[in-house]
């Protein structure tokens, strides 16, 4: 099994590249921004405990997270790999990962960054939030809340991951081929 974090600020295109590891290696995919949201949709209570969170810009609790991605752990233990696109977000979360991981005899083997200039950043999830009404998108105020919160809260997870000798940083300001480019070279450097 090999596993991938993919790691970076809000909108830097964890997702469109989690998409293409998926189409390129059959990894199995978990956002959990994609899994809170649709207990949103749902109207879950834990949907109806997170929303306003959310749409404030502000993190679920660690415990949320922890056990969306546990129960799906669980549920696909004879994949390739994973790929965890958001998650860990807090030190605390990365801890976490690590103890279920061991629990199935694995870990993570890549922590990639991806870097692009937070204003290009803001035009991209200005633009989305035209295309795909997402609530965190459709004010610059809670844009600049979820970039707060990854310098304060996530931001450290980087030390976490510096200290197991598994960070790594992909240019991912070009198109999404490009920055695809650059990850794959990374995955090749690595097996
Ligand atoms: P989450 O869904 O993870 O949101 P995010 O981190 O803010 O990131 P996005 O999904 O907005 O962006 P992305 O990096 O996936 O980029 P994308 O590929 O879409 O989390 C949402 C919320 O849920 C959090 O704020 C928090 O409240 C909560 N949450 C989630 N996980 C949590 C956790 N672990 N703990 C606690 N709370 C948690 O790209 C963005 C846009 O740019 C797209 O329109 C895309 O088409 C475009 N694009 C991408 N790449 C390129 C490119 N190269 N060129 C041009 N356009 C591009
Ligand atoms: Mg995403």
């Amino acid at each position: 099994m090999y596993n991938i974090v993919l790691f970076g600020p809000p909108g830097v295109g964890k997702g469109t590249q989690a998409a293409l590891l998926v189409e390129r290696y059959g990894f199995k995919h978990f956002s959990t921004g994609e899994l809170l949201r649709d207990e949103i949709k749902r109207g879950t209570p834990l949907g109806k405990e997170v929303q306003h969170l959310i749409n404030a810009g502000s993190l679920a609790p660690d415990a949320v997270v922890i056990d969306l991605i546990s129960e799906r752990l669980e549920q696909h233990k004879e994949s390739k790999g994973f790929i965890f696109d958001g998650f860990p977000r807090t030190t605390a979360q990365a801890e976490s990962l690590d103890r279920m991981l061991a629990v199935h005899n694995t870990g993570i083997h890549i922590m990639m960054v991806l870097n692009v200039a937070e204003e290009v950043i803001i035009r991209r999830l200005q633009k989305r939030a035209v295309t795909e009404g997402r609530g965190d998108d459709a004010d610059i105020g809670i844009i600049r809340k979820r970039f707060e919160n990854y310098e304060k809260q996530t931001k450290p997870v980087i030390d976490y991951y510096r200290a197991q000798h598994k960070f790594h940083t992909v240019h991912g300001g070009d198109t999404p081929e490009e920055t695809f480019l650059g990850i794959q070279k990374l995955i090749a450097s690595y097996v």
